[in-house]
C-alpha cells in the first residue's frame, strides 16, 4: 500500500535554511511560505507543522495564511499546470471538450493531477484573451484557438 501524504517524509534541511534566513524578521510568514513552496512545489502538512513548531506559531494560523492567498497550494501539484479557460467566449468554442480530452488521455481530472504528477488541470474563467478562444495556458505559455487532440500531443511532449 502506498504511503499517505501525511506519512510521507520530507527533507527538512532546505526548510531549516529558509527559517534561519528569516529568523530575525518578525511577521515573515508569507515570504517563508513562498520560499517553502518553491522548494517543495506546494505546502505539505508535515512541513507546515515543522514551521509551526520552529516559529512557535499555531498551525491553524499558518494554514489560515496558506489558504487565504491563492498563490499557495496545500495539495501536491503536477510539474506542468494546465489552465483551461471556460469563460463565456472559450466555453462556446468548446473549452469543456478540451477538459474531457485532457482528463481521458492524460488521466488528469479537472482541479486534480495525473497519477504520476506530471500534469495538474485547473479550470479558470477568462484569461483576458477572448479573441484567441478557446484558450489554454500551460505553465506560462498561452495556446490560442486550441484543438484538443493537438494540444494533448503537445502536452505529451513536455518533460
Ligand atoms: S473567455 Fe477565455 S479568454 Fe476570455
Amino acid at each position: 500500500m502506498s504511503e499517505t501524504l501525511e506519512e510521507q517524509t520530507f527533507d527538512l534541511i532546505p526548510l531549516l535554511a529558509i527559517l534561519e534566513e528569516y529568523k530575525n524578521q518578525k511577521g515573515a510568514i508569507i515570504p517563508i511560505l513562498q520560499r517553502t513552496q518553491e522548494i517543495y512545489g506546494y505546502l505539505p502538512k508535515p512541513v507546515l507543522k515543522e514551521i509551526s513548531k520552529r516559529l512557535r506559531i499555531p498551525i491553524s494560523r499558518i494554514q489560515g495564511v496558506a489558504t487565504f492567498y491563492a498563490q499557495f497550494h496545500l495539495k501536491r501539484r503536477g510539474r506542468h499546470l494546465i489552465r483551461v479557460c471556460d469563460g463565456t467566449a472559450c466555453h462556446v468554442k468548446g473549452a469543456m471538450k478540451t477538459v474531457d480530452v485532457i482528463h481521458e488521455q492524460l488521466q488528469t481530472p479537472p482541479n486534480g493531477s495525473s497519477p504520476d504528477y506530471k500534469y495538474s488541470l485547473e479550470i479558470v474563467y477568462c484569461l483576458g484573451s477572448c479573441g484567441l478562444a478557446p484558450v489554454v495556458v500551460v505553465d506560462d505559455k498561452v495556446y490560442g484557438q486550441t484543438e484538443p487532440d493537438k494540444l494533448v500531443r503537445q502536452l505529451k511532449r513536455l518533460e
